[in-house]
């Protein structure tokens, strides 16, 4: 199998980039999610990721900086998602390779932990655990064991804390 490539998104990838979450969630929903979330104050163009395979666009994850606030206090974290890639190139380790380049990233940039909402049997293998067990909510109407944490920082969120996705997130749950 060629190599894969985890890099930054580049302006002219953004087209590139919506056709690889059409295909994989089957819909425009999360595809219009990015396309908010880039021209809001939580995106960093450094945060977000994309997988190429012989020159092509194959997989994509997105961090956007969250606030996580706890008793009048506020700092912030990352939050992962929309994360996909393609069907045909499912099952061969993309999907990883963005997950542990994130984590890499978040150490890099300094943050301390990364918050994401999903598949918690997907994530779990890369060292998130059920955000209940942490005192750890978000502001979105989600099953609470689909908001998992990853502490890049061994007791980031100790204490606990409530992430607010901003306001992209709230218009599509
Ligand atoms: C989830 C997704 C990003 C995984 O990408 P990938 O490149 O196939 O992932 P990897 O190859 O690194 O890992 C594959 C493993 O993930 C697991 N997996 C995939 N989807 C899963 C899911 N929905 N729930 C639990 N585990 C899942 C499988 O165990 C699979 O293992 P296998 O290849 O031995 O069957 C991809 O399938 C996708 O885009 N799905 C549709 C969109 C989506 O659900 N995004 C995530 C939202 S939380």
């Amino acid at each position: 199998m060629q190599p894969i490539t985890v890099r930054p998104e580049s302006p002219e990838d953004a087209r590139a980039i919506d056709v690889v979450h059409i295909s994989a969630f089957g819909g425009e929903a999360e595809a219009q999610l990015v396309s908010a979330l880039r021209v809001s104050n939580s995106y960093n163009r450094e945060l977000s990721l994309v997988a190429e395979l012989g020159g092509r666009i194959v997989g994509h994850a997105l961090l956007t900086r969250v606030p996580v606030r706890k008793g009048g206090q506020e700092r912030h974290v990352l939050a992962l998602g929309p994360m996909s890639v393609v069907p045909s190139q499912s099952h061969r380790g993309i999907g990883s390779e963005l997950i542990q380049a994130g984590t890499r990233l978040a150490k890099e940039k300094g943050y301390g932990s990364i918050v994401v909402l999903g598949h918690p049997e997907y994530y779990k293998r890369f060292g998130f655990v059920p955000a209940r067990g942490l005192q750890v909510t978000c502001n979105l109407p989600a099953p609470v064991e689909a908001l998992t944490v990853l502490e890049v920082e061994p007791g980031n969120l100790s204490g606990g804390g409530h992430v607010e996705y901003p306001e992209p997130f709230v218009a599509l749950y």
